[in-house]
């Protein structure tokens, strides 16, 4: 609906997304450079023809924009690609902001994910950075179906319904199952008063960042090259990339781009998470989120797990190959 809303206003067919970005499987979002020659299975040429897919940064967002008169909107994942696991660059979205409103394109931050959990504000509270649109979804319902695009009553008006006598404009539709589910509704507004003024994410963080720092102990112990970093209450980790941990937490803005260039080794993942698994420990992939419902002890049992999973792991895989 951002991506439409965008484009009545502005008249222009083009959304520019960037490279890794993750925004759904919506036709519109599906494309990436791994897709280069082809568009992924199910989604025509034809579709692919209208958005653009860049590396984030200042210089490619500066120039692409000079450089065409027919872009709608950037969408960004205002945490970076895959939420945070590829970091965006220091200033990029104040970057950004100044871009997009240069060129006249409407800017939407996609905080599916950090939407309140960031912040109260999301990202774009602790950038500082407004966008003209911004998407939310699970978090906004309580973890039930729903979603929301929230931003300038300008755009906002596309949806609503013309009044009777006033002149017929162009209207966006969002016809729906889950629209004004009032189990949704009700678990949302729920949530969204338990995380109004900031003190679960502070504590979730706190926790996070607590869990980061155990983790890359037991790297540096061991003598696994690898990492655990993350930003708020998130955690991702990446083993085998050459980067030595110290017993600290990272945000990964303060790591080498080696760490996230570098080829994953899926292999020891795998076993790495089989190995958590019979530790009685359950991750999200390559990382997870604290919450404020977990407790110290918690935290204490993830490390120490995490310690003799990957003991198991370096018996059977070779990291310095
Ligand atoms: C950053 C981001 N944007 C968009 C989506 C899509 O959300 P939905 O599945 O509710 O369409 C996701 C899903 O996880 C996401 O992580």
């Amino acid at each position: 609906m951002a991506l439409r809303l965008a484009r009545v206003a502005t008249g222009k067919p083009v959304v520019v997304k960037f490279d890794h970005h993750f925004h759904g499987w919506h036709d519109y979002v599906a494309a990436s450079s791994k897709y280069a020659s082809h568009a992924p299975a199910g989604v025509p040429d034809s579709t692919m023809e209208s958005v653009l897919v860049i590396a984030a940064t200042a210089e490619a967002v500066e120039e692409t924009l000079a450089a065409r008169d027919d872009i709608a909107a950037v969408i960004v994942e205002a945490a970076g690609a895959a939420s945070g696991s590829e970091p965006l660059p220091e200033g990029f979205h104040q970057a950004l902001r100044a871009a997009t409103e240069r060129h006249g394109v409407v800017l939407i931050f996609d905080e599916v994910v950090t939407g309140f959990r960031w912040s109260p504000g999301g990202v774009q509270q602790l950038e500082g950075v407004t966008p003209d649109l911004t998407t939310l979804a699970k978090i906004l319902a309580g973890g039930f179906p729903g979603g929301a695009v929230a931003g300038r009553r300008d755009l906002l008006d596309y949806i609503a319904f013309t009044e009777p006598g006033q002149a017929k404009r162009a209207k966006v539709g969002h016809p729906g199952t889950f629209n004004a589910n009032p189990l949704s509704a009700a678990a949302g507004v729920a949530c969204l008063r338990e995380v109004a003024d900031g003190s679960h994410q502070q504590r979730s963080a706190e926790l996070a960042g607590r869990l980061r720092a155990g983790m890359n102990g037991e790297l540096c112990r061991l003598g696994i090259p690898g990492v655990a970093y993350g930003q708020t209450s998130d955690l991702r980790f990446r083993l085998g990339v050459p980067f030595h941990a110290e017993a600290t937490d990272y945000h990964p803005r303060s790591l080498p781009q080696s760490v996230f260039e570098s080829p994953s080794n899926p292999e020891a993942d795998r076993l790495l998470s089989l190995a958590l698994l019979n530790c009685g420990v359950f991750f999200f992939g390559t990382g997870g989120f604290a919450s404020s419902a977990h407790s110290e002890e918690d935290i204490e049992r993830t490390v120490e797990a995490w310690g003799d999973a990957l003991e198991a792991v370096a018996s059977e895989v070779d990291f310095s190959a």
